[in-house]
């Protein structure tokens, strides 16, 4: 398989086209970005870590079900996947309160949800992925209905796999984003499952694992991404 032209570069990743026009090439990077790319820096290993784990965690949900695009691990920082067309429309799973829910709605962090609670957000820089509904998903032609609850469905469902299999770890599932993307018709699960997209919290002390780290100038970052891949994958990955 041939990296061949670099067909995008986004704020984590580069994606790249490969001589087989239903695959891509994914290759994630150290860079940080926060407060939609306000704030920039460098997470050294960060990229090996989100390769790795977002390959264990699609491995995993393929295994329970889940359609994902990825094919294979190539290396450190790079895995191939299916050339999916992604979704404009993020899907975003919190079981407790934190981050901008907790400040657009006054919920204050670490406020147990009676309920996971699901947002979708509108995928544009420009307008710093604003939350929409339904209706603006629909009017806006992001997504159709059959899309939208099989979106929703997957979001829960993976949110219990992840809660259940993170127990394991005494790690604690507060939010997390997915991405969706088409892919020969069907909707499949795409992007990462990582520090960078998942608020990890270590379940006794309640010590942040994942990316809030960098966006606020927590310390720990590197030590942070490389515990959690290690307490999730055991170091199998
Ligand atoms: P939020 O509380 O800032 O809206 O973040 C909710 C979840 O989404 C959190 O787990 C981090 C993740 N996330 C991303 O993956 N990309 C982003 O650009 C942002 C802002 C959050």
């Amino acid at each position: 398989m041939n990296k061949l032209k670099q067909l995008y570069e986004g704020k984590a990743k580069k994606v790249f086209k490969t001589d087989n026009p239903d695959i891509y090439l994914i290759q994630y990077k150290d860079d940080a970005t926060a407060f939609n790319a306000q704030k920039r820096g460098t997470i050294v290993g960060k990229g090996v870590v989100n390769n790795k784990m977002s390959a264990y965690w699609f491995l995993f949900l393929e295994e329970k079900g889940i359609p994902t695009h990825f094919i294979e691990l190539l290396n450190d920082r790079e895995m191939l996947v299916k050339a999916v067309e992604i979704v404009k429309t993020e899907v975003i799973i919190r079981n407790i309160a934190a981050g901008s829910m907790s400040k657009r709605l006054g919920i204050p962090e670490g406020t147990p949800l009676s309920q996971p609670v699901l947002e979708f957000c509108y995928k544009s820089d420009e307008l710093g992925d604003p939350v929409i509904n339904r209706d603006h998903i629909r009017v806006m032609k992001l997504a159709t209905d059959p899309e939208i609850e099989l979106m929703a469905e997957y979001a829960h469902k993976i949110n219990g796999y992840l809660q259940a299999e993170l127990l394991k770890s005494n790690i604690t599932l507060v939010d997390f984003k997915l991405e969706f993307g088409r892919f020969q018709g069907e909707i499949i699960l795409a992007d990462e499952i990582s520090p960078d997209t998942c608020r990890f919290w270590d379940s006794t002390t309640n010590k942040k694992l994942d990316k809030d780290r960098f966006r606020r100038d927590l310390g720990g970052v590197e030590e942070a991404y490389q515990e959690v891949l290690k307490r999730i994958t055991g170091g199998k990955e």
